[in-house]
């Protein structure tokens, strides 16, 4: 089962709350329950699969400064954010040594990097994004977490980082940033800075971002797996829905900065999500058997990361 957030019962006339709630699910675009949630959701990737015509991509606007989004989106919603961050978390630890440095482009408020930070208390991460708010709610939660010392933001265009790279960095980043990116171009002097950094370096690889669906009726049906979210998180998860590079912009754009040789793809189940790794050259071997230590999450987050992660091929192991 993909997600079930709640039990839903057929309604009584006894209960008329219930029977609201019914037929409430039976309007389009509304709140509806999970079950309901997951039948539509399965019936419009079957629908999806039958589609062939690519939807043309709707670009969002590049930074995310608008002080709402940035609210919405730093609650790490346990539907939509926390199991993403799990699942980017553990692939991360995987490809990261002992005591290893992530440099993570697009980090926005820095959720993911805190997530994988106490999880795996022996790293350090270096973020960076253009936003000011979003590195100022980073920093704060940062110092709320006491993780100030092994987590820092600085501002940085992930389209042209600065010429002076960290001294050590053993896995380069990228976190649901990719379809902010207004064109092509952008996307390809992204991707030509993560080459850039990996020759420099010879650090590991991973690139994470959700993968542009075909048809608007897929979209609003992942979205409505979560049950009532907040107003501003919903209109901006279908926007960066819209604005998702297809899996073939992607592998194009990969190619053309010579990052050939990595491994993954576009989640099979629904294919709203993709993701991409290669190990570090120097192949110093991993920490994560003897650090990753992660709190436990929510039961709906722990359905939702299954279903994930039965779908993404090839994860970091
Ligand atoms: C949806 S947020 C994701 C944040 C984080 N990676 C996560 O997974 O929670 C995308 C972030 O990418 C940032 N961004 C977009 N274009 C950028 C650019 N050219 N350089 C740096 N950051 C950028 C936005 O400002 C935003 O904070």
């Amino acid at each position: 089962m993909w997600h079930r957030q709640r039990q839903f019962r057929r309604p009584s006339l006894k209960s008329p709350g219930k029977a609201l709630l019914a037929t409430d699910a039976l309007r389009y675009g509304r709140p509806v329950s999970s079950r309901l949630a997951e039948a539509r959701l399965l019936t419009e990737a079957l629908r999806e699969r039958a589609t062939r015509a690519e939807r043309p991509r709707t670009p969002e606007p590049m930074v995310m400064d608008d002080e709402v989004s940035v609210a919405a989106f730093h609650v790490a919603h346990p539907i939509y954010q926390l199991p993403a961050y799990r699942l980017n978390a553990e692939a991360m630890s995987r490809l990261l040594p002992e005591e290893g440095v992530v440099l993570d482009l697009g980090s926005g408020s820095a959720q993911l990097l805190a997530h994988l930070a106490r999880a795996r208390p022996d790293i350090r991460a270096i973020g960076t994004d253009l936003a000011e708010s979003m590195l100022e709610t980073g920093r704060g939660l940062l110092r709320d977490s006491g993780l100030v010392d092994r987590v820092e933001l600085r501002s940085a265009d992930m389209t042209e980082l600065p010429p002076d790279l960290p001294d050590r960095v053993d896995l380069v980043s990228t976190s649901w940033a990719l379809h902010h990116l207004p064109t092509r171009e952008h996307l390809a002097r992204c991707l030509d800075q993560i080459a850039r950094v990996r020759e420099l370096t010879g650090c590991a690889v991973w690139i994470f971002d959700f993968a542009r669906l075909r048809r608007d009726a897929t979209m609003r049906a992942v979205i409505d797996l979560a049950k009532d979210p907040p107003q501003r998180l919903r209109e901006d998860g279908l926007a960066s829905l819209r604005a998702a590079w297809s899996e073939s912009e992607i592998r194009e754009a990969m190619a053309q900065a010579g990052l050939t040789d990595l491994r993954g793809g576009r989640e099979r189940i629904i294919g709203f999500l993709q993701a991409y790794h290669a190990p570090a050259r120097q192949g110093r071997p991993s920490g994560h058997t003897a650090h990753w230590a992660p709190s436990p999450l929510p039961r709906e987050s722990k359905q939702m990361l299954r279903g994930i992660r039965v779908g993404l091929p090839n994860l970091p192991v």
